[in-house]
């Protein structure tokens, strides 16, 4: 009972979509209607408004850190166990993908999947975030960083840890966030994915 009161809320932290909120807050156009139409830090960023897309990453990243916080930390006295804090790392980045505050349009789940990440170990994050900066800095391309990134992430994962049901979850995100990319998976191979920091209407 206790780790499906943690997974709910888990899922419910994950709909609260930081893209549209901060647009609001910046008095900007929703995300949703413009660039890659993405409710995510990186199609912010096309808007021009770099404060927006910031705040946008702390938040989506935050709210991935912030519900593993809490099934870490609190979780224990509940006997929730790796497989609780597994489920809850899945909903929320399910929450964030499929919200359902916003009719279930969500994001591609980047900054959430490294909130979650930082909220497992650090240094997972770390790692990840390394790789996702290092490729990003090479090819100027946010959506190839996060599938590089997305890939190593399970392996970084069990390499450190091992195999336990916190892989698992790591694997689903991974899997989930590759799907969400198809799109641009098809623009890099057709050569047409806008890089970073092209503006508004670039993206596809
Ligand atoms: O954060 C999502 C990123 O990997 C791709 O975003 O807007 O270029 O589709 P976008």
């Amino acid at each position: 009972m206790t780790t499906l009161i943690f997974t709910v809320a888990a899922y419910l932290i994950g709909s609260i979509s930081f893209a549209v909120v901060m647009s609001r807050v910046f008095g900007l156009s929703d995300p949703r209607t413009y660039g890659s139409k993405n409710p995510g830090a990186t199609n912010v960023l096309r808007s021009g408004n770099k404060k927006a897309a910031i705040a946008t990453l702390i938040g989506d990243g935050a709210k991935g850190w912030l519900a593993v916080w809490l099934a870490l930390h609190f979780g224990d006295q509940y006997e929730i166990g790796d497989l609780g804090v597994g489920l809850v790392a899945v909903a929320v980045f399910l929450g964030h993908l499929y919200p359902v505050f916003f009719r279930f349009v969500g994001g591609k789940g980047v900054a959430t999947a490294l909130g979650v990440l930082l909220g497992l170990n650090p240094w997972l994050g770390l790692a990840t975030l390394g790789t996702w900066l290092l490729v990003a800095y090479v090819s100027r391309y946010s959506s190839l960083a996060a599938l590089v990134a997305s890939v190593l992430a399970p392996l970084y994962y069990g390499m450190a840890f091992g195999v336990d049901e916190k892989l698992f979850a790591v694997i689903v995100m991974s899997a989930l966030l590759i799907y969400r990319h198809r799109k641009n998976i098809a623009n890099l191979l057709a050569g047409t994915e806008s890089r970073i920091g092209s503006k508004a209407g670039a993206g596809k």
